[in-house]
């Protein structure tokens, strides 16, 4: 199987499921406070998403995983499974991952948040993580090669002293939850396939204050770093133009 190029009506689901998947992110914010447990957060988004948008949860039994979003806490790296037991208090930075699939097409964000008043290094780490993302959105168009991407990405992150997850990586998506090709967050400028009008993907990176390495919890799915240390991360879906891109999962505060 090779990527796939998008028609125009195709874009335009994807569009739909995507501006639902962002605003899942907006209406979900406020509940985002010290005392509130992640099955919560999760509840809410679920009711949001079935009941209001009608649509479909994509992460609900999604290989087994167990909730309708992913809840990352700290030095949680992805795929956080919210629970009763976790309960969010003042410090936590937590990223909230959500996909939905509308009229059969599908749209994954993530952003992060802040419950009550973060850290300055936490507050750092989680403001160069959402530039990478930015960077990484500035150079897509025609011609960009993934290599590129990955590039700005490892370049903004190590300047900073951080590092780049390599472990985990976005991905085309579609009418598909995760397609070809695989989006790495870090490369070699000029290297790997060329981007073309129509192909749809995620850039999700996701950034450590300390090292790269990252290990699964018994659950089978919450990745954590090895050192324990904070990992921050953000998620667009895009859709790459005649002559740039389209941010899929806009959020009414981002201006692209
Ligand atoms: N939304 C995640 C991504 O960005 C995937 C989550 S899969 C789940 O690709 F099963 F953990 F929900
Ligand atoms: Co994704
Ligand atoms: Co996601």
């Amino acid at each position: 199987m090779s990527v796939s190029i998008k028609t125009p009506e195709q874009i335009a689901k994807m569009r739909t499921a995507g501006r639902m998947a962002a605003e899942v992110l907006e209406m979900i914010g406020e509940y985002v406070v010290p005392g509130v447990t992640t099955e919560e957060l999760d509840r809410r988004c679920y009711e949001h998403i079935v009941n209001v948008q009608k649509a479909v949860p994509a992460c609900l039994g999604y290989r087994g995983f167990p909730k309708s979003i992913c809840t990352s806490v700290n030095e949680v790296v992805c795929h956080g499974i919210p629970s009763d037991n976790k309960v969010l208090k003042k410090g936590d930075i937590i990223n909230i991952d959500v996909t939905v699939i509308y009229d059969g097409w599908y749209g994954d964000t993530s952003k992060m948040y802040f419950v009550g008043k973060p850290a300055p290094h936490a507050e750092r780490l989680v403001k160069i993580t959402q530039e990478c993302l930015y960077k990484a959105i500035e150079i897509v168009r025609p011609g960009t090669t993934l290599g590129d991407i990955g590039h700005v990405i490892q370049q903004h992150a190590e300047n900073n002293y951080y590092s780049v997850v390599k472990d985990f990586c976005g991905h085309g998506i579609g009418d598909v939850f995760h397609e070809e090709p695989q989006i790495l967050h870090y490369g070699k400028p000029g290297t790997g396939p060329a981007l073309q009008e129509g192909m749809t993907f995620t850039i999700e990176p996701m950034i450590n204050a300390g090292k790269a390495g990252t290990r699964v919890l018994k659950d089978g799915w919450t990745a954590v770093t090895v050192d324990r240390r904070l990992s921050a991360q953000w998620e667009h879906t895009m859709v790459v133009t005649k002559d740039g891109v389209e941010i899929l999962t806009a959020r009414t505060e981002e201006s692209f």
